[in-house]
């Protein structure tokens, strides 16, 4: 059974999709331990209520550096074979991309290379873009610049507010991520430069 670990800051709706799909067995792997650095999050509390280990390491007064090493040693304890962020609001120093090399993978609510950073959703309603929608990348050493394992349109309609788009790209989110881990899990993506070929896509 591959293992996943899950870093979380916020809410965790997404790794309560990871979580949900492989009780399914829906995502070709387990969740092995969810990791935040925000104490109350309520993404701890959701493993916990899962049974999966939910450990907190404070980044505060730290160096990124040695956070992040705390973070990577966390993963390592637990054997963790792909690492996915889901609302972690942090960026990853080399230290950490470096540790698990195209095997950290985020979630981004928007059309990558399309409105990368903080709340890609109000950025692009407020641009008025008539498409955005949700990307699954690998993480590198950039912000939101990794290269695209999937991603899924989701149009903006004249009737959205900025909350509206949100919360339509948050279920695409749900639907995307899980199917993106799996054919990670599955060995069925292949990294050539900035392209990530599906095996069968
Ligand atoms: C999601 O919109 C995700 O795309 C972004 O942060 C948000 C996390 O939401 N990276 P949740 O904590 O998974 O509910």
């Amino acid at each position: 059974m591959k293992r996943i670990g899950v870093l979380v800051s916020g809410r965790g709706s997404n790794l309560q999709a990871l979580i949900d799909a492989a009780r399914r067995g829906a995502l070709g792997g387990e969740v092995a331990v969810v990791v935040s650095n925000v104490e109350g999050a309520l993404g701890l509390e959701r493993a916990r209520q899962a049974g999966i280990p939910a450990v907190f390491r404070d980044h505060r007064g730290k160096k990124r550096e040695a956070f992040d090493a705390e973070i990577v040693e966390v993963l390592r304890v637990h054997h963790v074979d792909l690492v996915c962020l889901a609302g972690f609001m942090r960026l990853l120093s080399p230290v950490f991309v470096r540790a698990f090399p195209g095997r950290i993978v985020n979630v981004h609510p928007a059309l990558l290379p399309a409105f990368p950073g903080l709340e890609a959703q109000r950025q692009a309603w407020e641009h008025g873009a008539k498409v955005s929608g949700a990307t699954v990348h690998l993480v590198d050493e950039g912000l939101d610049s990794g290269p695209i394992v999937a991603q899924e349109a989701v149009p903006v309609l004249s009737s959205d507010t900025a909350e509206t788009l949100a919360a339509r790209i948050l279920e695409t989110e749900h639907r995307l991520y899980p199917r993106a881990v799996r054919l990670l899990l599955e060995s069925r993506c292949r990294v050539e430069g900035r392209r990530v070929i599906v095996e069968g896509e």
